[in-house]
């Protein structure tokens, strides 16, 4: 081959590279282009997201807030299903996700996590006459009630016997304590202080004083390889948690529920 030809082959895929390069745009670049962040969240969940009319209120709202705040932009929030969160990162229609998700294994193949900001634990819920349910063990052979796709979901799953059967998902964990309230079901378990909520709320349920499953590590998500953003985040929880506001907007958003 006639070496202008190489060297010219040479130049067009240096330009391809860098144009590439160019043309990348990073979710940081996105937000502020657009002047908006987009926070995916299920508001569903006292005391970290409830709906409040046309507004979401609670914890992970504030949080989402101060981020929005930091990076000095409008806050808008997407109110979806919580098992579309993380592909709605994936596909860019959100820039981060706030919704008391815990950090699992499995999360972190498609999802870059922040610092954890609370720790939480999965709790069982039953009617307030039922004294049948002594241990763990005895979940077993129940229909459970969990929240489709949350950490609820996969432990009913590893402790029941008949996973086909003896687990209902619904779409949040309000609709799971209805059923268990009208006694189409056995239990429901959720995490603890959503569950606390509802069950104050709600007459003739009881929440027992097991604990099925190991502490979890709620934090924010952000799409793979979103560093930039996710250093915003950080800065911005670290700061809550330090002054301690984290723990003053639990406190804030559980009283009077
Ligand atoms: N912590 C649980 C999980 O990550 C449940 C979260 C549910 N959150 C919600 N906003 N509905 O799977």
């Amino acid at each position: 081959m006639n070496k202008k030809i190489i060297a010219l082959m040479l130049g067009l895929t240096l330009l391809c590279v860098a144009l590439a390069g160019c043309g990348k745009q990073s979710t940081l670049d996105k937000i502020e282009k657009n002047n908006k962040v987009v926070w995916g969240t299920n508001a569903y969940f006292m005391p970290f997201e409830i709906r409040e009319g046309e507004d979401v209120i609670g914890v992970d709202a504030e949080i989402a807030a101060a981020v929005a705040e930091k990076l000095g932009v409008e806050l808008v929030v997407e109110d979806m299903e919580f098992e579309s969160l993380i592909s709605a990162l994936e596909a860019g229609t959100v820039d981060f996700v706030g919704a008391g998700m815990t950090i699992t294994d499995e999360r972190k193949e498609k999802a870059d996590f922040s610092t954890g900001y609370w720790t939480a634990v999965q709790v069982v819920t039953v009617a307030a006459d039922d004294e049948s349910v002594l241990t763990v063990g005895d979940l077993s052979s129940l229909v459970i009630g969990v929240q489709s796709g949350t950490t609820g979901d996969f432990v009913a799953e590893e402790l029941s016997n008949n996973p086909d059967t003896g687990i209902m998902r619904y779409n949040t964990v309000i609709e799971a304590m209805q059923d268990l309230k009208n006694g189409n079901i056995d239990c429901v378990i959720a995490d603890d202080l959503p569950s606390q909520a509802i069950v104050s709320q709600t007459e003739g349920l009881k929440i027992l004083d097991l604990q099925p499953s190991d502490k979890e590590t709620y934090a924010f998500a952000v799409k793979k390889g979103d560093t930039e953003l996710l250093a915003v985040i950080n800065e911005v929880l670290t700061e809550m948690m330090e002054s301690g506001e984290i723990e003053e907007l639990v406190n804030k958003y559980s009283l009077g529920q």
